[in-house]
């Protein structure tokens, strides 16, 4: 390991050059206007890894490209066989007037590399990238064969993967996947998660008057589908936090009090989350901390709520639709597909008579969980305590990576979730940024990973 770890130190400088030339490409999935800059950011990585002694490929797909980056396997070699799954796609960055720095020009902050992406996700699977590159460039035998699967559709819920997985089962039998794209509550508090939440989306449609309306002429005498929509949203939760939907709560597995235990040593203060996030309050189901509000227990969300006119000024007028996207976030075990059929058989139930109602079902991702007691987790858990210094914690997400349940039914083999996104790195958001601390740290950890797993 001291000619890997004197590798890392003397490099530090150039991963980070490198990972802002990596973030220099516009990769965003959503917009078919960056559909080449998709292609030559796969293009680049790729490169990249050939540079550093992989076998690469970009893979042509229906929608944007995968990259597969693998170490040269020995057949009978008896090394354990590993994944390491990434996305290079990025959200949208708008809006841009909100950022310190431009999203695509990569700006060093005391400490912080801001840019799109940074953190979600290029960030952070380049750093699995970079502590390979020690290996190879040390000459150091690799206890482990390793295949990177660096996906463009992560954030569009794009099918391209899944695919990609069925067609490829055999070289892509393996002994374990290794992610990081998720968080790490400090740099005293290195993280293992162990379960992520699913996500089920709709689209639902409220039609009433032909044509919008005068409000003075009609109004009074028909339903406006602005408030019937309103009615039935605001029926889906309770005073109590609680969603109304019949079942909804049917398959989710208690928290167990190990479970809990484990979620309350994650630091938390409700002053400094209510500052985070300029909330006068907090609200959340009733009987549950806010960490396990916003990591172990389900929620329906309004995404987006559209009616009427909306221009400057004033119209009076009755619209004449109503529409609400809405995304529900799901806990093991719940199941995105059955979730969806039980609300829109509620929504139809609860349509009054004087509207029509439309539902258009969205992408959908299971929920996950893999046991933090297995020999990996444990030998993450160990490669974590080394590179950051400090115990880890086990933790439950509330984002969803849809891929991840597909290697369990896929490939039938675990996911190791090893975030290095700090809750402040502002995915999604503007001045997204990567911790470059945590970077590289990150790549120490990967680098007692395989060391650790061939080991276990
Ligand atoms: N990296 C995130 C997911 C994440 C973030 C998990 C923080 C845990 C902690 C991922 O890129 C993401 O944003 N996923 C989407 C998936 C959706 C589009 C289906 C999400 O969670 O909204
Ligand atoms: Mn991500």
């Amino acid at each position: 390991m001291k000619q890997i770890t004197g590798y890392l130190e003397a490099n530090k400088q150039k991963f980070i050059e490198e990972l802002i030339e990596y973030l220099r490409f516009p990769s965003v999935s959503a917009q078919s206007k960056h559909k080449k800059d998709m292609q030559n950011c796969a293009q680049w990585l790729a490169n990249h890894g050939k540079s550093i002694g992989l076998d690469t490929k970009v893979h042509k797909t229906l929608g944007h490209p995968i990259v597969t980056l693998k170490t040269k396997h020995k057949r009978n070699n008896n090394k354990p066989h590993f994944l390491v799954y990434g996305h290079y796609d990025v959200q949208p960055p708008e809006p841009l007037e909100l950022w310190n720095s431009h999203p695509f020009k990569p700006e060093i902050r005391n400490r912080n590399l801001f840019a799109r992406g940074a953190s979600d996700n290029k960030g952070q699977h380049f750093a699995h990238l970079k502590a390979v590159e020690a290996y190879l460039k040390t000459n150091t035998e690799l206890p482990c064969d390793l295949t990177f699967l660096i996906e463009g559709e992560e954030e569009v819920g794009g099918e391209a993967l899944v695919r990609f997985l069925n067609q490829n089962k055999r070289e892509l039998k393996c002994e374990g996947v290794v992610v990081s794209d998720t968080g790490m509550p400090d740099l005293k508090h290195p993280a293992l998660t162990y379960a992520l939440r699913g996500v089920a989306a709709l689209e639902v449609r409220l039609d009433g008057p032909n044509r919008d309306l005068h409000s003075g002429i009609y109004g009074g005498s028909i339903e406006n589908p602005a408030i019937a929509l309103s009615k039935l949203l605001a029926q889906m939760i309770d005073k109590k936090g609680r969603i109304t939907i019949p079942g909804f709560y049917e398959d989710v597995i208690k928290l167990s009090a190990y479970e809990r235990k484990q979620m309350a040593r994650v630091p938390f203060s409700e002053g400094k989350y209510k500052k985070l996030l300029g909330v006068k309050s907090l609200f959340g189901e009733k009987g549950f901390t806010p960490n396990e509000h916003r990591a172990a227990r389900p929620t329906f969300e309004i995404n987006g709520l559209t009616s009427g006119y909306q221009g400057e000024g004033s119209k009076t007028i009755v619209p004449s639709h109503a529409s609400a996207k809405i995304t529900m976030r799901l806990v093991p075990n719940q199941n995105a597909a059955k979730i969806l059929k039980i609300v829109a058989r509620h929504f139809k139930k609860l349509c009054p008579e004087t509207m029509s109602i439309k539902l258009e079902l969205g992408h959908v991702a299971d929920p996950y969980i893999v046991s933090p007691k297995g020999r990996f987790a444990k030998a993450a858990l160990k490669s974590l305590k080394t590179a950051f210094g400090h115990e880890p914690v086990l933790l439950r997400e509330g984002g969803s990576i849809p891929i991840v349940e597909h290697f369990a039914r896929i490939l039938k083999v675990d996911t190791y979730l090893l975030g290095l996104a700090l809750p402040d790195d502002n995915l999604h958001s503007p001045n997204e940024k990567m911790d470059l601390e945590v970077f590289t740290r990150g790549i120490e950890m990967s680098a007692h990973l395989w060391k650790d797993f061939a080991q276990a």
